[in-house]
C-alpha cells in the first residue's frame, strides 16, 4: 500500500535527493511537485524539479511552478550553498517537457480536494505556496492526510542563531501555515543535521550507477564544500551562514522518509509560533513542549540515523538498478 504525497519544493541540492527517494521508493505514489523560490529563483527551482524528475525516471511526474517571492519580502537565496544552478556541482541533461500550466497553489488545493483525506502534502522549501493556497482554500488544512515540512528549529537556526531557512525565507508564510488548524509535522534542524552524508554514505553513492555518478555525489560534493561560499565570503546572517562545515545534512530527504518510516522519528507535541518582526529572531519557530499547551505541531524531536540511512541507500539502490 502506498503513499500518495505531493512535493512542495525549492531544488535545491537535498530537495533534489529527497525528489530522488520519493521516485525510487515503491510505497511512494508521487502525484506532483510543486515549486516555489528558496534556494534559488523559480525559474531555476522549477527546471531543476523537471531536470531531476526526468533524470529519476519520474517524467510523468506534473511538476507545477509556484510563488516567486515570499508574501511581503523580497525574495532571499542560498546559491553560496547549492550554487548558481541550484544543484550544485550536478549537470543533468536539459529536461525535455516543460511545467504544467496553471500555478501549484491550484495544482495543490484541486489534487487535495478530488481526493480527501488520500494526500500528504510534503513542503521543504519556504512556505509561500502552502499559505496561500490555505487562504484560498481553508479545508487544504482539513482535506489532507497528513502535512509534513522540512523546516524551523526548537533550538539554533541555520541562517542565523534563531532561524532555520525555509521559515525565515518567509516567517509571514509560515505563520500562516502554523496557524491554519491542523497538526503540522515538523521535521527540523534538530534532527535534520544528523542526518550527514559522511564519506561511508557518499562511498556507497558511488556505486549506484549514474544515479550516484551524475546526480548525488556531484550535488554533495558542492553541498559539503563550505568554503564555496559567494564571491567574498558570506554577509553575516545569510543562508547557511550558521551550517556547521563537515558531511553535508540531507535535510530535505528527512521529510519523505518520515512519511513511509514513521519509526525513524520521534515525535513530541509542541506549541509552534513564528516570529515575524524580531530584529535578531525574525523566523524563529518558537517551540513550547509544555504539557498545558494546546499543540498545532509535532517536532521531531530524534532520529534513527542508522535506519534512516538504511532506508535512504536501500532505495537509492533500487533506484539505481532501474537508471544504469
Ligand atoms: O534549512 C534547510 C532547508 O533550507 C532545506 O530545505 C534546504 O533545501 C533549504 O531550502
Ligand atoms: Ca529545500
Amino acid at each position: 500500500m502506498s503513499t500518495t504525497i505531493i512535493l512542495d519544493c525549492d531544488p535545491g541540492i537535498d530537495d533534489a535527493l529527497a525528489i530522488a527517494f520519493a521516485a525510487g521508493h515503491p510505497g511512494i505514489d508521487l502525484a506532483g511537485i510543486t515549486t516555489v523560490a528558496g534556494n534559488v529563483g523559480l525559474d531555476k527551482t522549477t527546471a531543476n524539479a523537471l531536470a531531476v524528475a526526468s533524470f529519476v525516471g519520474a517524467a510523468n511526474v506534473p511538476v507545477t511552478a509556484g510563488c516567486a517571492a515570499p508574501l511581503l519580502r523580497p525574495a532571499r537565496h542560498a546559491r553560496h550553498v547549492h550554487g548558481e544552478s541550484g544543484l550544485g556541482a550536478a549537470v543533468l541533461p536539459p529536461p525535455r517537457r516543460a511545467a504544467r500550466d496553471g500555478h501549484a497553489i491550484d495544482f495543490i488545493i484541486s489534487a487535495v480536494a478530488a481526493a480527501p483525506g488520500q494526500i500528504t502534502l510534503v513542503a521543504t522549501g519556504p512556505l509561500t505556496n502552502i499559505a496561500l493556497a490555505l487562504r484560498r482554500e481553508p479545508r487544504l488544512a482539513r482535506w489532507v492526510r497528513d502535512f509534513v515540512i522540512m523546516g524551523g528549529s526548537a533550538g539554533r537556526g541555520n541562517v542565523s542563531h534563531a532561524a532555520e531557512f525555509n521559515i525565515w525565507a518567509d516567517p509571514e508564510a509560515a505563520c500562516v501555515v502554523f496557524g491554519a488548524g491542523w497538526t503540522v509535522r515538523m521535521i527540523g534542524l534538530d534532527v535534520t543535521l544528523r542526518a550527514r552524508a559522511t564519506a561511508a554514505v557518499r562511498s556507497r553513492m558511488g556505486e549506484f550507477g549514474v544515479l550516484g555518478a551524475d546526480l548525488l555525489l556531484p550535488a554533495l560534493a558542492r553541498y559539503a564544500d563550505p568554503s564555496s561560499a559567494a564571491p567574498g565570503g558570506r554577509s553575516p546572517g545569510s543562508p547557511g551562514d550558521r551550517e556547521p562545515a563537515g558531511d553535508p545534512p540531507v535535510h530535505d530527504v528527512c521529510a519523505v522518509v518520515s512519511v513511509v518510516s514513521p519509526g525513524i522519528f520521534t515525535y513530541t507535541p509542541a506549541s509552534v509560533q513564528v516570529e515575524t518582526t524580531g530584529r535578531l529572531t525574525s523566523g524563529m519557530t518558537v517551540t513550547d513542549f509544555s504539557p498545558a499547551i494546546i499543540p498545532n505541531a509535532a517536532v521531531a524531536t530524534d532520529i534513527d540515523v542508522t535506519g534512516f540511512w538504511d532506508e535512504v541507500l536501500r532505495t537509492y539502490a533500487a533506484l539505481a538498478a532501474g537508471l544504469r
